[in-house]
């Protein structure tokens, strides 16, 4: 089946529906979050194997520090468990992990975490997972306003050089536009994710929660895009 489908340059994953996976079998919502965790790298495993070349998980946003401490405490260290628990099967599969997003305010340890994971592997040359922690679109590109401005302010950049590839190359990393965008569990909104980088990404929104999005679903989506007629504004 693969060999007749096109695979997506870039694919964007807003993995939402944890919470309610869990409450549906009367589970904690940190059991949804780990059996979550558990479906993601299942999910970067098979995009390895499928050659997929970038992948980007949305797996914090920068709102959901209004979340309780109790959640936001337990997220935090299964970021840690997992990059420490996952590396060296990253590490054999040759995938390198980028992040998006601020650091502050990020504790030490998901910090230290984040960093170790980047500098091991950021020679790898298989699929690039760029995981979105902390991470707002808006954020992104203020941050990315900023950067440029001074820029120009210290002299290295002039206004009128400023162009397309200045503000992706400005942007927390600099990634190919998305061209699929897939949000689980049936909500129908980006809450932040990619803005930029989304402008004329495909959009797919299964019903399925995240913990059930597994290889089967993934390639789902796939097919989907293969379906659809992409005109980039033009007239095909
Ligand atoms: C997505 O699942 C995971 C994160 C936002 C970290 P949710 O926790 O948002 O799950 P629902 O939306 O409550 O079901
Ligand atoms: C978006 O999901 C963020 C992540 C999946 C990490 P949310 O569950 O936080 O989004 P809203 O609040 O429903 O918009
Ligand atoms: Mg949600």
């Amino acid at each position: 089946m693969i060999d007749n489908l096109v695979i997506p340059n870039h694919i964007g994953i807003i993995m939402d529906g944890n919470g309610r996976w869990a409450k549906m079998r009367g589970l904690s919502r940190s059991a949804g979050h780990r059996e979550g965790a558990n479906t993601l790298k299942k999910l970067c495993l098979y995009a390895e194997s499928i050659g997929l070349k970038y992948l980007s998980v949305y797996a914090f946003s920068t709102e959901n520090f209004k979340r309780n401490k109790v959640e936001v405490d337990f997220l935090m260290n299964l970021f840690v468990d997992m990059f420490k628990k996952e590396f060296q099967e990253i590490m054999d599969r040759q995938v390198k992990v980028v992040f998006s997003g601020h650091r502050d305010p990020l504790p030490k340890k998901v910090l230290d975490a984040m960093d170790e994971i980047t500098f091991k592997t950021k020679n790898n040359t298989s699929t690039v997972l760029n995981v979105c922690l902390n991470y707002g679109g808006q954020s992104e590109i203020l941050d990315m306003t900023k950067k440029i401005v001074k820029q120009v302010q210290d002299g290295s950049l002039s206004l009128d050089d400023i162009n397309l590839d200045t503000i992706s190359s400005n942007l927390y990393q600099d990634l190919p536009p998305l061209d699929l965008v897939i949000r689980t569990s049936g909500e129908l909104r980006l809450s932040n994710f990619m803005l930029y980088q989304a402008s004329y990404a495909e959009f797919y929104f299964p019903k399925i929660l995240f913990p059930d999005f597994l290889e089967n679903e993934f390639m789902e989506a796939i097919v989907e895009f293969n379906k659809r007629t992409r005109k980039f504004g033009g007239n095909v």
